[in-house]
């Protein structure tokens, strides 16, 4: 799949953009720790050139904190196209300030700030809007443009398919357009606060704004990875009276009922999710929300139409989320997908007037400093959904224990040789291999 995507993308040629993803390393040819990928479920350490300012809006970031997240395993699978050999992952981190290009005004060296996972230009008409997401200039894929008709913006470390940014699960990063990309934070705030601004908060907010829950309504979680556990509580936030998660890890579901107080449904013990919920819920729910995975399908008819490539994506959740919401309501897709799915009830979505919104990939820019104020506020501590701690030295014992959903696992903090320590009350170090014994195979 990578190699026949990559040929089209040569065929296709590159979109124009305002920014290069290509970087110049260091003159004196130093080299960092970073994560780069080379096949299905095949991601190494490996040493590469510490970046150097290459456009006059870069800044260059020392990373002092980084993260894995459910959007990396679907590189990790080999689920998106236009993936290269030795292409360095990672669209979550933060850091220090290490350089700054000519034209930066705004942020200096020494600053600690926080990257959105997208880069934007920030003089688009999206980027005006704060839509960073959906950025109209930063993204090469001539690929994308065909598929979707439009594209949308560069992401760091997360394949030629959204420019081919190089990552930030190393040591160093170039933040291309580093005046709008960075936000920074105050000493008040920790790292461990800090880091998930560049997108599990805004995006599991944006999921429930964007769907519209309001005061009052029952809302259904597909997926409790911590996009879904953040959506509860945001959910919960915005008054939700009833919130009813659904997955099948076990420790999975214990977090949302014993952290946020939520209802569960077992997946793998409910087989039929619709008839639970309508036993739960008879009337309907008023809101569905997907934080799934379209890289696990439940059913064989699925599994065998994806192995022979009939179709990318599955279609499970959105039908099971369009059955089981009342007629007239919403269902979000904040889950990520790529191409095109089978078996899509189309039927149930226009007879029930369901409003089905695609969330798009967040725009982190609309959202990052009120969810700030938040934390400052003592509104919001998404420490509750970081369960570990590891060094940048186990990425790729990580990879595996993350999708194997290994030890109780949500979020996990990656420091470098760059990090402070474990602020009060975070998970302290650990050794993926130390993790508990609780396994959960995909
Ligand atoms: N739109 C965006 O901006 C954005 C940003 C970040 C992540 N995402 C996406 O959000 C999703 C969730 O991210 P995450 O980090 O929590 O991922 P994750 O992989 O840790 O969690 C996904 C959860 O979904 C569960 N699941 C799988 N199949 C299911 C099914 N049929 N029904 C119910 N649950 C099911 C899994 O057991 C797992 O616990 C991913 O698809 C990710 O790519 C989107
Ligand atoms: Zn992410
Ligand atoms: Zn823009």
């Amino acid at each position: 799949m990578q190699a026949v995507s990559n040929k089209l993308a040569e065929r296709l040629s590159d979109a124009p953009t305002t920014v290069s993803a290509e970087y110049k390393p260091r003159a004196d040819g130093s080299t960092m720790k970073a994560l780069a990928w080379f096949g299905a479920r095949d991601v190494r350490l490996v040493d590469a050139p510490i970046p150097y300012i290459t456009e006059p809006d870069d800044i260059i970031l020392k990373v002092t904190g980084t993260t894995i997240c459910g959007s990396d395993l679907h590189l990790y699978h080999g689920e998106i196209i236009q993936l290269q050999q030795g292409d360095i992952l990672g669209h979550e981190f933060m850091g220090i300030v290490d350089r700054v290009g000519p034209n930066i005004q705004n942020i200096k060296i020494g600053d600690r700030v926080v990257a959105s996972f997208q880069i934007a230009c920030g003089e688009c008409s999206y980027c005006k809007q704060k839509l960073s997401s959906m950025c109209d200039r930063t993204n090469t894929s001539g690929l994308q443009n065909v598929m979707y008709g439009h594209r949308d913006a560069g992401f760091f470390g997360y394949s030629h398919f959204t420019g081919g940014f190089p990552g930030g699960q190393a040591e160093y990063v170039r933040v291309p357009k580093g005046n709008v990309n960075l936000l920074p934070i105050p000493d008040s705030v920790s790292d461990e606060k800090a880091l998930f601004l560049s997108d599990i908060l805004p995006t599991s907010y944006h999921a429930v704004v964007d769907t519209g829950v309001k005061q009052g309504d029952v809302v259904g979680i597909w997926g409790l990875g911590p996009i879904g556990q953040c959506a509860a509580r945001f959910a919960l936030m915005k008054g939700a009276t009833r919130v009813i998660g659904i997955d099948s890890v076990p420790s999975r579901l214990l977090f949302a009922t014993e952290r946020s107080g939520i209802e569960t449904i077992d997946f793998s013990e409910h087989t039929d999710v619709v008839k639970r919920l309508q036993e739960l819920v008879p009337g309907g729910l008023d809101v569905a929300i997907d934080c799934g995975t379209f890289h696990q399908p439940k059913m064989l008819l699925h599994k065998v139409e994806k192995a022979l490539m009939l179709e990318t994506d599955v279609s499970e959740i959105v039908n099971e989320m369009i059955r089981s919401t009342k007629k007239m309501g919403s269902c979000g897709l904040i889950a990520a997908y790529a191409g095109y799915t089978n078996h899509f009830n189309i039927g149930a979505l226009m007879e029930k007037g369901i409003r089905l919104i695609g969330n798009g990939q967040a725009p982190v820019h609309k959202y990052w400093h009120e969810l700030l104020a938040m934390i400052g506020a003592g509104k919001l501590d998404p420490t509750f959904v970081v369960t570990h701690r590891v060094s940048i030295d186990e990425f790729p014992e990580l990879y595996e224990s993350f999708d194997k959903r290994v030890g109780g696992v949500e979020k996990v903090f990656v420091e470098t040789k760059f990090s402070s320590p474990p602020s009060a009350g975070a998970p302290r170090l650990s050794r993926v291999a130390d993790w508990g014994s609780e396994l959960y195979i995909v």
